[in-house]
């Protein structure tokens, strides 16, 4: 079966994503956020790095390797392009992947018509994305930020290396050429100084059109995104799933101490905080303190309320094992393709979440006040984690969740409020009732995504 995501069909479809611009102009950054987003939407894609296959001949070039005239240097880039584009050939021809990306400058004409010519004659598709900053000081800050750390420059005083990367790019300078007229027929996007202005042309499929909104709706502004499950409700306490009930007496309490465990996270000055919340009334009730004391905007969001269990909702797991048991030993098997009769399943809820997704990436920050499943695929997205994994991941009513994205990953902050509360996790296999989790110290554990 070819997976059908986005309204998609993959089968036969191939794309290579062409990443162009100087170095340090966020490609490697951009091809890795796309790539995130393709494998939680379930589209499989593979990231093609020149520079870490040029890494195996030469690991710590100095900046003159890239200088145009060194004849040698330019052999060797050209050999480690040339490997990068056998391997993504090889990759599309076993079937592994719809979407490619070349993370490379790929900064000459002469370049980017190889690559055309040489996918197109695979009969595949190509989608150039062009990344041009000409702010220096944005420029200075990423080089120190993720250039002095690299493999490039590893054991290297951080100093030298920085003095070295400009180097390297005014190298790159001497012979780049940014995508123009003479390249009409490509499809291509540029993004201009983080996207304040962005050329598009020529877009002429769904999928690279979804790509295309996606990357011009990063941004890299300073922001948080925090998650929460609203507030112990009735229908925890008595294990049923499902349902649109009230928040319990201790579902209440973690909604009073929302507004202060959200300060104890860590909240710059003058920040403005956006709440979402679904439409149900738990979601609502856990954020109404954190409104009324804080005063911050707040949207209700259909997308965002739970899983919808159908035919199972308002019985607990017991029940359902007990009068589906075929369906109950189904989700176990596979439960983020399980799809409750009547209702939905984990895969259906990403494709209903994207567009909350995308509008995350458009927002700066925001606190989600939502649902288990709904807060297991949001989670997910974020820090990369993998679909079999994802539905069954432990996340504990009364714990605030802060997601930081950073240049390489996002980092998680997990803030418990010490208000007791009944779990709702359940292992594979097991009906057991929701149990009463003891309250624990409220130190923040940290964890880090990739991209
Ligand atoms: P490249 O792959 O172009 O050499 P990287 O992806 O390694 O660059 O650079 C990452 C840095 O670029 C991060 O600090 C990130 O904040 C910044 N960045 C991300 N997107 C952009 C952009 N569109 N323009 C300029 N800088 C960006
Ligand atoms: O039990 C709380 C709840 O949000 C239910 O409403 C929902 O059906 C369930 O969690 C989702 O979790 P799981 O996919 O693990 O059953
Ligand atoms: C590199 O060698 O680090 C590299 C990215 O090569 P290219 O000039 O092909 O982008």
């Amino acid at each position: 079966m070819s997976p059908a995501y986005l309204g998609f069909q993959s089968e036969d479809y191939k794309i290579c994503v062409v990443m162009v611009g100087l170095p340090a102009r966020g490609k490697s950054l951009i091809a890795g956020k796309a790539m995130r987003y393709l494998a939680w939407v379930g589209i499989p894609a593979k990231v093609f790095n020149v520079g870490s296959y040029r890494r195996h001949a030469t690991p710590q070039p100095a900046a003159t390797f890239f200088d145009p005239h060194n004849e040698e240097g330019e052999r060797m880039r050209r050999a480690a392009a040339e490997a990068a584009m056998t391997d993504m050939l090889q990759w599309f021809q076993d079937g592994k992947g719809v979407v490619a990306v070349l993370d490379a400058t790929n900064s000459t004409k002469e370049r980017r018509k190889w690559i055309y010519e040489t996918c197109h004659k695979a009969d595949i598709e190509t989608l150039f994305v062009e990344s041009i900053c000409d702010d220096e000081d944005l420029i200075m800050n990423n080089i120190l930020e993720v250039k002095t750390t690299s493999p490039d420059y590893k054991g290297q005083d951080p100093e030298l290396a920085a003095l070295d990367f400009r180097n390297r790019i005014r190298n790159y300078e001497l012979v780049y050429q940014t995508i123009d007229d003479d390249e009409k027929s490509f499809t291509y996007v540029k993004l201009i100084n983080v996207g304040s202005t962005v050329i598009i042309n020529q877009i002429k499929d769904y999928l690279s059109s979804r790509l295309v909104y996606y990357i011009q709706n990063l941004h890299i502004k300073p922001r948080s995104i925090w998650l929460s499950r609203h507030g112990e409700s009735e229908f925890n306490l008595s294990g049923k799933i499902g349902g649109d009930a009230n928040i319990s007496e201790r579902g209440e309490a973690y909604a009073r101490k929302l507004p202060e465990l959200l300060r104890q996270s860590g909240v710059p000055e003058n920040t403005k905080i956006v709440i979402w919340t679904s439409t149900l009334k738990r979601t609502i009730q856990t954020a109404r303190h954190l409104k009324a004391e804080t005063g911050y905007e707040k949207l209700e969001w259909k997308a965002l309320d739970e899983l919808d269990s159908g035919v199972c909702d308002g019985l607990t797991y017991e029940e359902i094992a007990e009068k589906y048991p075929e369906d109950f030993a189904a989700r176990d098997e596979d439960k983020y393709n399980y799809r409750y009769r009547g209702g939905e399943s984990y895969r259906d809820v990403v494709i209903r979440l994207e567009p909350i997704i995308m509008e995350l990436e458009r927002s700066e920050n925001v606190i989600i006040v939502t649902h288990q499943a709904v807060l297991r695929c949001i989670y997910a997205y974020f820090m990369n984690v993998p679909q079999e994994q994802s539905p069954w991941m432990e996340v504990p009513l009364h714990t605030l969740i802060k997601l930081t994205p950073r240049a390489y990953g996002t980092e998680e902050l997990r803030f418990k409020a010490n208000i007791p509360a009944v779990s709702t996790w359940r292992g594979k296999g097991s009906s057991a009732k929701h149990q009463d989790f003891p309250a624990e110290g409220s130190e923040p554990a940290s964890t880090a995504g990739t991209h």
